[in-house]
């Protein structure tokens, strides 16, 4: 089915593909170790990334809106930036259809900035995002490559990945995860994806999306799932704000690209916001899908904001507003029984 659909929509006809099915983006990677180079044209077409393509801007307190461009293996480009080794590292990267200045990662790299002195480096893989969906996910194991290696670049510059904290919405959450499992000297301390893409990613191929596994600590919030994000709990600590598939405010969001990007409009207000996101925990994902309710376990915890939430693994549920500001604040138990009723899309296959 997926070599059919390709065809349609390239409308190149004559070229064989026999990829494996279901679709392995990682295989995908490896067979194009050593590809021709492609004219840009083509390229479009053919989902070829190098590493010009892919472009690591830095963000400082120095430079809030100016970036600073970082290369792979150029030591002078990060010693003569305003990188500052003794503070943390954020990388935010987009999904399909954006690119560096789009809303994700605009709007969470200002925040940041505005609470807090830290490295943004915001992964710029604009070109190969912007093609049709098929190819961009395609692409998502090569941006991951490139990613790699720009992490390990910057081990070898003597940054610890204790203070990496990677971001990723929609395909850039599996940009990330890819990033983050082939790190030389890893694990990655926190991964953060808004809304990880589903159309293609499968829950069994684990190497080609974001996985519990790819950091020390993962987590993920769910605001399309079923549709454009995956419903299915992929990291340490899974959020499913509004029952994590449809989302207040929306709409009919037939698309579901308005409920896709809530993850990251949450998470950025999240990182500012003197309300906070509290979450109820719940017993299991199980509960609240075959029950379409979750009872909350009287834990509680905060969606997003700048803290990192080690060693409080689980799902948790939350209600927000139709609108900015989104957080309602504390918990959101209901009177009688503690019931919290959620809707959810079936599971990933
Ligand atoms: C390549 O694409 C550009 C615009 O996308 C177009 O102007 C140009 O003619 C194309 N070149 C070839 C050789 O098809
Ligand atoms: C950077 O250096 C490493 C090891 O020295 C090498 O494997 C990698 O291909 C280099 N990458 C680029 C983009 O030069
Ligand atoms: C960050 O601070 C600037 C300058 O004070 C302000 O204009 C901007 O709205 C703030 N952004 C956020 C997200 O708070």
């Amino acid at each position: 089915m997926i070599l059919r659909l390709f065809i349609v929509i390239t409308g190149v006809s004559a070229i064989e593909w026999d990829a494996p099915i279901p679709y392995d983006p990682v295989w995908l990677a490896s067979v194009q170790k050593y590809p021709p180079i492609p004219s840009f044209n083509e390229s479009r077409f053919w989902g070829w990334v190098g590493e010009k393509d892919v472009q690591f801007r830095l963000y400082t307190r120095r430079n809030p809106f100016e970036f600073q461009v970082l290369k792979i293996n150029e030591s002078s480009s990060l010693w003569d930036s305003n990188f500052d080794v003794r503070k943390k590292v954020k990388v935010l990267t987009h999904g399909w259809l954006n690119h560096g200045d789009s809303p994700m990662p605009e709007s969470i790299r200002e925040a940041y900035l505005n609470v807090s002195d830290l490295n943004i480096i915001v992964v710029d893989w604009g070109t190969a995002a912007n093609v049709n969906y098929i190819l961009a996910s395609y692409n998502v194991a090569m941006v991951g490559r490139v990613l790699t290696q720009f992490l390990n670049f910057l081990i070898d510059e003597g940054v610890s990945m204790d203070d990496m904290h990677l971001i990723g919405h929609s395909l850039g959450a599996h940009v990330v995860g890819i990033a983050g499992a082939y790190v030389r000297e890893g694990p990655i301390d926190t991964i953060t994806g808004l809304d990880p893409a589903l159309p293609l990613f499968t829950l069994s191929n684990k190497d080609a999306r974001l996985d519990k596994h790819d950091a020390r600590h993962v987590e993920v919030i769910h605001t399309c799932g079923g549709y454009l994000g995956f419903a299915s709990p992929l990291g340490h600590i899974d959020f499913y704000p509004n029952g994590g598939t449809r989302q207040p405010g929306c709409g009919i969001d037939y698309r579901g690209l308005c409920a896709h990007n809530r993850a990251h409009m949450f998470f950025a207000e999240s990182i500012i916001s003197d309300v906070p996101f509290t979450a109820n925990r719940c017993e299991d994902y199980d509960e609240l899908y075959y029950t379409g309710r979750c009872e909350g376990t009287g834990e509680t915890l905060i969606m997003g904001s700048l803290d990192i939430h080690y060693g409080k693994d689980g799902i948790y549920y939350l209600r927000t507003n139709a609108e900015k500001p989104f957080a309602l604040g504390e918990s959101q138990r209901t009177e009688e029984g503690n019931e919290i009723l959620v809707v959810l899309a079936p599971p990933a296959k």
